[in-house]
Order: structure tokens, then C-alpha cells, then sequence
């Protein structure tokens, strides 16, 4: 490979996405390399929630509600169509994640009664392994974790070995958060649907910057944050997916008002709508509707397709980098090599990866850290330039060629 900055340059003159890096904000001197764990800010996402707080809310009150409610539909539709790839109808925006995922993980458990287990990859996001294990012990089942490999993630013989008549519900991610190894949605939905089991995606680092085979797959139920590549910026909802056949059965264990069929006739017994909106519980988070609104624009107006072409070709970039310069000192891709098995951030394993990190954060590169011994390096399509990648992989060579990372402490932070 050429590892020269001219060629990162040539790279960005390349780029069909340049012109999109200005739909978000850069207040900042940094590098920023963790797009997939909090979002740059669109440009445009102070002016609306300006127009939602002085003039919908401040002049308007409670006469917006309306509006917002089609605003929130609207946004879930279009976060449906230009992010998820399905037709309107299928996707609501509400709560966090970890909610939405106890809310779909219930209702799918309680619609295949008479299974006894529920199936999680074993290196699941945190979260989900507390959910379905919560959500288990509520309902008498068995949890089964899926053993693969962390840095390839789940493959088809490995959910295979572990289905079968008993299982109610199989739970993975799309892209792993620590490795980002991005699973074949296809096969394995028709592997879990062979066994008769229902599938529930976690989307969160797929969203945005991968493209989400639901409807080719005929995956059942999914959820993700926004706040990702999406843009939708700190504790922005999160969405949920049921596929439209699917609604009318599955209930939501939260019976709030906000799914019930005449919400305003104040009935004193729940009768959930036939459709998505079954699965909302209370009033909506209208400002964080509303960045969502935005950060689902900047992703629409670029392109999953292009977005995917250029997340894939960052951090093939980034591989090759780290190959060259970065494997002498210590460094192994803790990746899929494969970029059409990876999602847009690519993992690094070094013995002092946490202080490396912190030692890249001072030289004014921001990654994150991942147990036990990870970097996590997420340079966001929408918004990373190959010469911003060139510069923080040099910064890095540099740092741990020196030791300077050894100044740094070897405790972990709160967050990291
Ligand atoms: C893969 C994955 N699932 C779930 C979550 C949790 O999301 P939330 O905190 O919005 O519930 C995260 C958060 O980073 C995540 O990365």
C-alpha cells in the first residue's frame, strides 16, 4: 500500500461523499474516531429544536401536540425507509434501547409459550445479556449463550449447534460492539426461523453505516439507539421493528396509553392499536424526536449505499495502516479482516491498549477502549476524512514507538 499523506489526500479528492462532511458540526480540534459511539451534531439540529422550544412550544403549547405526533410517525417512517430499508409502518421511535429490547424480548417469549429457552451470543452488548437473562428468569426459561469467536463474532455453525423445537427467541447483533464483525442477517434469520424460533436484532452499530437486511431476511423484530451514526445526539430514543405481520400478534408487556387504540376516549381497559404504534407506552420525547428528525436527514441526504462504500473503504484504509505501521509494535486486528464481514469501526489489540488510548486522546485523537485490551477506532463515514485517519494512525505509530503511552495510568476510568 502507499502510506503516504498524499495518497490519504488523493483518497479525500476521491471522496463522492466530501460534500456531505458540512451537514455536521466540527466545534472541536480533535480527531474524531468514535462516530460509533456518540454522533457528530448536525448543523441543522440547533435551529429546530430553536423552532420546537420558542415557537411550537413557547407560542403554540399544547395546540403543537398534533403536529408532533405526525412529526414522530414521520420520523420513524423515514428512519424506516433511508436507514432500515422497510416500508413505512414497521418502525416506532420511543424509550432507550435496552427498553425496547426488554419490550420486544417479552412479547416475543410470550407468543412462542411452550419453548423453554432463549438464545444470546455469549460477547452480546452488555445490556442485552441483563435483558434477555431478566426477561428469562420472569418467564421460567433457559438462557443459552452462543460461544464464537469475539473478534469474528457468530457464524452460521454456531447458532446452528445450539437451536433447536425448544427455542422461543434468538437475539444478535448486527455488528458486534467490540469488533465490530457484522453477522449475515440473512442466513441466520433463516436459520433461527427453521427451528421455528422468532429473531430480535440489535441494530446500534449497524444503523447508519451498514446496510440492514430486515426485509430481505424476513427478520422479525429489531432495535438501536440513535445516537450513534445516526446523529441524534446524547440519550436521543431509540427505535424498534416489527415486521408488519407480526404486530397484530405480539403484545407489548408495557401497556401504556400511548398504544391504545382511541387513546382520547380515556377507557378504563387497555385495547392496544393493531399496528406499530402498540408498542409506545407514555408521551413521547418530543426534542429528542426532533434530533432524531435531523440526524436521520444527514444520514438520508448522503446515502446508506454511498455511506456503506465509504465506511468500508475507511477502515480497509485504517487495516492497512495498522498492518504497515502499527503490527511491529505490538498491535493484531481484533476485526474481521474481511471488510464485507465488518461494520464501519475496527478494533485493535495491544497489551496497553487503555493507556494508548488515553496517550492518542492527549495528541488530540479520540477513540474509545474496550475490555479487555481493545481500541476501538469508529471513523464515521458521513463525517471522517482518509487524511484524518492518516494523521491519528501516525500520531499512534508515533506515540507507542516512543512509550509515551506509559506515562498514562493503567486504571480504567468510569467511562471509557
Ligand atoms: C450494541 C448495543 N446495544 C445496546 C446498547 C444500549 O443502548 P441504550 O443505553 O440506549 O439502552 C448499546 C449502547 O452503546 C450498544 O452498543
Amino acid at each position: 500500500m502507499d502510506d503516504s499523506r498524499e495518497a490519504a489526500l488523493a483518497l479525500d479528492a476521491a471522496d463522492p461523499l466530501a460534500g456531505c462532511r458540512d451537514l455536521v458540526t466540527y466545534a472541536d480540534d480533535v480527531i474524531y474516531l468514535d462516530g460509533n459511539s456518540l454522533g457528530r451534531r448536525p448543523v441543522s439540529t440547533p435551529g429546530a429544536l430553536e423552532d420546537l422550544v420558542e415557537r411550537q412550544w413557547a407560542r403554540d403549547l399544547i395546540r403543537s401536540w398534533p403536529a408532533w405526533l405526525a412529526d414522530a410517525t414521520a420520523t420513524a417512517d423515514l428512519l424506516g425507509e433511508a436507514v432500515l430499508g422497510v416500508a413505512p409502518g414497521q418502525v416506532a421511535i420511543s424509550d432507550s434501547t435496552t427498553v425496547n429490547l426488554y419490550k420486544l424480548a417479552v412479547a416475543a417469549v410470550r407468543a412462542r409459550q411452550g419453548r423453554s429457552r432463549v438464545v444470546i451470543e455469549a460477547d452480546a452488548f452488555p445490556t442485552d445479556l441483563y435483558v434477555i437473562d431478566g426477561v428469562a428468569r420472569d418467564h421460567g426459561l433457559e438462557v443459552t449463550r452462543v460461544e464464537a469467536d469475539i473478534d469474528d463474532g457468530v457464524r452460521a455453525t454456531d447458532l446452528a449447534a445450539v437451536l433447536d423445537d425448544d427455542v422461543a427467541l434468538v437475539c444478535l447483533s448486527h455488528v458486534g460492539y467490540r469488533s465490530g464483525a457484522l453477522l449475515d442477517m440473512v442466513e441466520l434469520t433463516h436459520l433461527a426461523h427453521d427451528a421455528g424460533a422468532l429473531v430480535l436484532w440489535d441494530l446500534c452499530h449497524s444503523a447508519g453505516s451498514a446496510p440492514t437486511p430486515l426485509a430481505e431476511s424476513g427478520a422479525d423484530l429489531a432495535v438501536g439507539c440513535t445516537y450513534k451514526y445516526l446523529n441524534a445526539g446524547p440519550g436521543a430514543p431509540a427505535f424498534l421493528y416489527v415486521r408488519a405481520d407480526l404486530q397484530a400478534e405480539l403484545r407489548s408487556p408495557i401497556q401504556g396509553w400511548f398504544g391504545q387504540r382511541d387513546q382520547f376516549e380515556m377507557a378504563p381497559e387497555y385495547d392496544p392499536v393493531p399496528g406499530i404504534e402498540r408498542f409506545l407506552a407514555g408521551t413521547p420525547n418530543v426534542p429528542g424526536i426532533v434530533a432524531v428528525r435531523e440526524g436521520v436527514r444527514t444520514i438520508a441526504a448522503a446515502g446508506l449505499p454511498a455511506l456503506r462504500d465509504k465506511g468500508v473503504a475507511l477502515t480497509s484504509y485504517l487495516v492497512d495502516l495498522a498492518d504497515v505501521w502499527l503490527q511491529p509494535l505490538g498491535f493484531r486486528l481484533a476485526s474481521p479482516r474481511d471488510p464485507a464481514r465488518r461494520g464501519s469501526h475496527v478494533t485493535l489489540e495491544h497489551p496497553q491498549a487503555w493507556q494508548a488510548c488515553q496517550a492518542w486522546i492527549a495528541a488530540g485523537v479520540v477513540p474509545d477502549f474496550r475490555t479487555p485490551d481493545r481500541l476501538r477506532i469508529g471513523p464515521a463515514p458521513l463525517t471522517t476524512s482518509f487524511e484524518e485517519v492518516w494523521i491519528a494512525m501516525d500520531r499512534l505509530r508515533d506515540i507507542v514507538a516512543t512509550g509515551r503511552h506509559l506515562e498514562f495510568p493503567t486504571e480504567r476510568a468510569r467511562v471509557t
